[in-house]
């Protein structure tokens, strides 16, 4: 048999949601990804192992041809580009919004705005397309704490329930992108191994399509 295909994927919210989709594609990993301390698992598909890495670095293991497909959140596509990558479907899954964010009503300071964020880019991308200039401060989690603490006016932030912006007396204020996490594919893997990696492409699909009649199903009862 060929060497299996390799998925990229990143533990926490992205893994738990994608296990049961990756299940219904017959996919399996053969260790608790929750508990095993291996980053390579395989998986009850001969055919199909997974990687479990940083969110923000399934990109790269994707772009380099270490993994032929990745699972990566549409926030670190719209930072890093999607250079050397396909991006054939939308999983559907771990879903929430990019936000613009601040304290209501704090006056806006005379000077630049300051705005922290974890998603430099996108931040400058957009305050540029407002035709606005910022100061942006690079974080790397935890920017609900920059305005509190006066680091920063604003931030740039996903946001899902809100829970964790009301609780540290913040509000959206602008939407910048809807999130969520996309299949991502090695182009060059595309012509090389084009009938394996459509056939897995395809069964993920319908993966993703079987699960939405269900979920609006629960959704309405
Ligand atoms: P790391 O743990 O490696 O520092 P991270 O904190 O970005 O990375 P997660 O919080 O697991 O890792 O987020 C991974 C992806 O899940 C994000 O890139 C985004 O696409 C999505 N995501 C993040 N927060 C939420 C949320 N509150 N609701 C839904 N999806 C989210
Ligand atoms: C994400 C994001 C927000 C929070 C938003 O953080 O960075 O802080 O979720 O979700 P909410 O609107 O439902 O409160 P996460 O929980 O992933 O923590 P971390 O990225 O700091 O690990």
């Amino acid at each position: 048999m060929s060497e299996p295909l390799t998925i990229a994927v990143s533990k926490g919210r992205i893994l738990e949601e994608a296990l049961p989709l990756l299940a219904r594609a017959g996919i399996v990993p053969r260790e608790d990804p929750a508990r095993s301390r291996r980053l390579v698992l395989e998986t009850s598909r001969p055919d199909v192992r997974l990687l479990v890495i940083r969110a923000a670095d399934v990109p790269t293991y994707v772009r380099h041809g270490a993994a032929e497909l990745g699972i990566a959140g549409r926030d670190v596509l719209l930072e890093q580009g999607s250079e050397g990558l396909y991006v054939p479907l939308d999983l559907g899954i771990a879903r929430c919004r990019m936000m613009v964010a601040g304290r209501p009503g704090a006056e806006i300071p005379r000077r630049r705005l300051r705005v922290a964020t974890k998603y430099v880019n996108v931040t400058r991308r957009h305050y540029a397309a407002k035709g606005e200039q910022v100061e942006i401060i690079k974080l790397y989690g935890s920017m609900e704490l920059a305005p509190l603490v006066g680091l920063a006016d604003r931030i740039v932030d996903l946001v899902d329930t809100g829970r964790t912006l009301a609780a540290n007396g913040l509000a959206p204020l602008e939407h910048i992108a809807d999130i969520s996490s996309r299949l991502v594919v090695n182009r060059a893997a595309m012509k090389v191994r084009n009938a394996a990696v459509r056939a897995l492409v395809a069964e993920l699909e319908r993966a993703v399509t079987a699960d939405a009649p269900a979920a609006e199903g629960a959704a309405h009862g």
